[in-house]
């Protein structure tokens, strides 16, 4: 199993162009064994994607492909023995939304601001997430 964290930059998105990605994502991520998160900021997107290794990287493939985004980082990405986000094709969390205050313990200067967290932030973010389920 391997994990793949990358943030990138949207610069403020439609909701009609974010059902649209989490549309194809769980269509796409049903049909090869992929699971994880998108956390949805202002003006950023913070993704994790869990699965086979090469599952993993033609999705990532796919999505660096996306003009809908830019400024795409690998924050973190390696093995995992299994899977945190077993339930969920790809669920969706809003800076703004019900899970706001977790994620705001991990602003940095007052903003959401994925590509500067730090490995251990990243993972206690996810770990935290996935115990909320
Ligand atoms: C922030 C973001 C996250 C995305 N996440 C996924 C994903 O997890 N899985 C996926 O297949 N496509 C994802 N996409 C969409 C792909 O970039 C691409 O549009 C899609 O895979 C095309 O598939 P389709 O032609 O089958 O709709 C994402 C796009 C963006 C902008």
């Amino acid at each position: 199993m391997t994990k793949l964290i990358y943030s990138s930059n949207h610069g403020g998105l439609s909701s009609g162009a974010l059902d649209s990605i989490l549309h194809s994502s769980r269509s796409n991520n049903d049909r090869e064994d992929i699971t994880g998160v998108l956390v949805v900021g202002e003006e950023d997107f913070l993704q994790i994607l869990e699965g086979e290794r090469s599952a993993v990287a033609e999705c990532f493939m796919r999505i660096m492909q996306d003009d809908r985004h830019k400024d795409i980082r690998i924050m973190l990405a390696g093995k995992k023995s299994s899977r945190s986000f077993s339930k969920w094709s790809m669920h969706c969390v809003k800076t703004s939304g019900a899970k706001r205050a977790i994620i705001s313990r991990y602003y940095i200067d007052g903003v959401f601001d994925p590509s500067r967290m730090s490995q251990d932030a990243l993972e206690e973010l996810f770990q935290t997430l996935a115990a909320c389920k």
